[in-house]
């Protein structure tokens, strides 16, 4: 057997995202976006519970979230996450790719190994959006349980996926589920859902050198046992 050519389409919007951490500030008007969200909300998800609620910010809205964020930020506070999303103790493997895409990100940027203060600041680019001119807060109702984070995690690669193919780039921020105290009271919502993660969606700096990170994945060998074939 020869093996099975993914059609373009689907490919290379897959294949040519990657996260960017400067965006221009080129507009996405509203229609491009809920676009992007109505296809999005084609992912399946268990008995069709559909469990994402969207906040959509541009503009000043944006702005004011960052803002709000950043305050919280600088005066060192810092919220407890509602959900592990990271393990609370790293080991490897995994801590040797997560130290090398922040090693590979902070090469890029010129900060050297120790600098806390421009480390920090990166960090704090994240509240920013990374200055995209959208910025999308997700969130879920407490109620539901840790299985529909599956479903979200397609709703949210079908929405990185459908932006990158119509020449959009995102960031995925995790971010965000550090301060779902600050960005609740901001965005006014009810204590019942879960800030799950931000993304920053616009178009790339190309002249960025962090926008220009480039990371590996591990064969499919490395991670598929084929049985019966
Ligand atoms: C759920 C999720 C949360 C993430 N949170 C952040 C974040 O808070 N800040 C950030 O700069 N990148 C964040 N990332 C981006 C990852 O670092 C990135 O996907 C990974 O290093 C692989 O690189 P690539 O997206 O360029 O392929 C997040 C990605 C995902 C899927």
């Amino acid at each position: 057997m020869t093996t099975p050519v993914i059609p373009a389409a689907v490919a290379d919007a897959i294949r040519s995202r990657r996260s960017i951490r400067r965006f221009l500030p080129t507009p996405v008007p509203r229609e491009t976006v809920e676009a992007l969200l109505k296809l999005a909300s084609r992912a399946p998800s268990g008995t069709n519970v559909q469990p994402w609620k969207v906040y959509a910010l541009a503009g000043d809205a944006r702005v004011a979230l960052s803002e709000a964020i950043l305050a919280a930020y600088a005066s060192g506070q810092k919220a407890e996450r509602e959900f592990d999303y990271y393990p609370r103790e790293w080991a490897d493997p995994w801590l040797a790719r997560r130290r090398k895409v922040g090693l590979g990100l902070y090469q890029l940027l010129g900060i050297a190994k120790g600098d806390k203060e421009r480390m920090a600041e990166q960090t704090g680019r994240n509240y920013k959006f990374f200055d995209a001119p959208v910025g999308l807060i997700l969130t879920m109702n407490r109620q539901l349980g840790r299985g529909m984070f599956l479903d979200y995690g397609i709703f949210i690669g079908n929405f990185i996926a459908a932006a990158r193919a119509l020449g959009l780039d995102t960031c995925v921020q995790a971010a965000f589920a550090d301060y779902p105290e600050v960005v609740r009271q901001h965005l006014g919502i009810a204590g019942d859902e879960i800030v799950v993660c931000g993304i920053a969606l616009g178009e790339a700096d190309p002249l960025a050198p962090e926008n220009s990170l480039e990371t590996e994945r591990e064969p499919v060998a490395a991670f598929t046992e084929f049985r019966g074939f």
